[in-house]
């Protein structure tokens, strides 16, 4: 039987701003058996994938779902972060939330090294511009994109058309 992730993601309406309906994912990670299974299908994917070096995930969500997964596999997690919070040399990359709120990404400019096989992980997909910030990053530093992982997607926003270059997986859709 597949577990039923949908039962553990709490829908807002109106959430940070009218019309829009937040989709929370913290009653999912509160959670240890849902926690564990979402890691393990995130897992699995990435094996199928043909395994990978390095997880990247966006502050603050993509840490708690990208975690896991690095943990599992034995291999390194690298945080984006929001502007102003790394302290050596970074690369750093402007994006738009659903929310029209701007942002900037940046990671580390040694934190991945050229040829590495890349995973990266967010709870969300949305119009796709955190991903496709975190991307534009990463193949900056030389890094191969292997997968993007979910928890869930959007369907709506059409966030999978600014990745179309990338294999996408998505536990669930709404
Ligand atoms: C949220 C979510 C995704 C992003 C999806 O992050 O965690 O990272 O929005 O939207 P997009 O596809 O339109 O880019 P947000 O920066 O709002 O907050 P967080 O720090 O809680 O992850
Ligand atoms: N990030 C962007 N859009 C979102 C939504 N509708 N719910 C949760 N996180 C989001
Ligand atoms: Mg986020």
């Amino acid at each position: 039987m597949t577990f039923d992730f949908k039962k553990y993601i709490a829908a807002i309406p109106d959430f940070p701003e009218p019309g829009i309906i937040f989709r929370d994912v913290t009653p999912l990670m509160a959670d240890g058996e849902a926690y564990a299974a979402a890691t393990k299908e995130f897992v699995a994917y990435t094996k199928n994938r043909g395994g990978i070096d390095v997880v990247v995930g966006p502050e603050s969500r993509g840490f708690i779902v990208g975690g896991p997964v690095a943990y599992e596999l034995g291999i390194g997690f690298v945080p984006a972060r929001k502007v102003g919070k790394l302290p050596r040399e970074t690369v750093r990359q402007d994006y738009e939330l659903e929310y029209g709120v701007i942002n900037t990404l940046e990671m580390h400019a040694d934190a991945i090294k050229p040829g590495q096989r890349v995973l990266i992980t967010d709870d969300l997909l949305a119009t796709g511009g955190t991903i496709e910030a975190t991307v534009k990053l990463i193949e900056q530093l030389g890094g191969i994109i292997v997968g993007i992982a979910f928890l869930i997607e959007l369907d709506d926003l059409h966030g999978r058309d600014k990745l179309a270059n990338y294999d996408i997986f998505s536990l669930m859709h709404y």
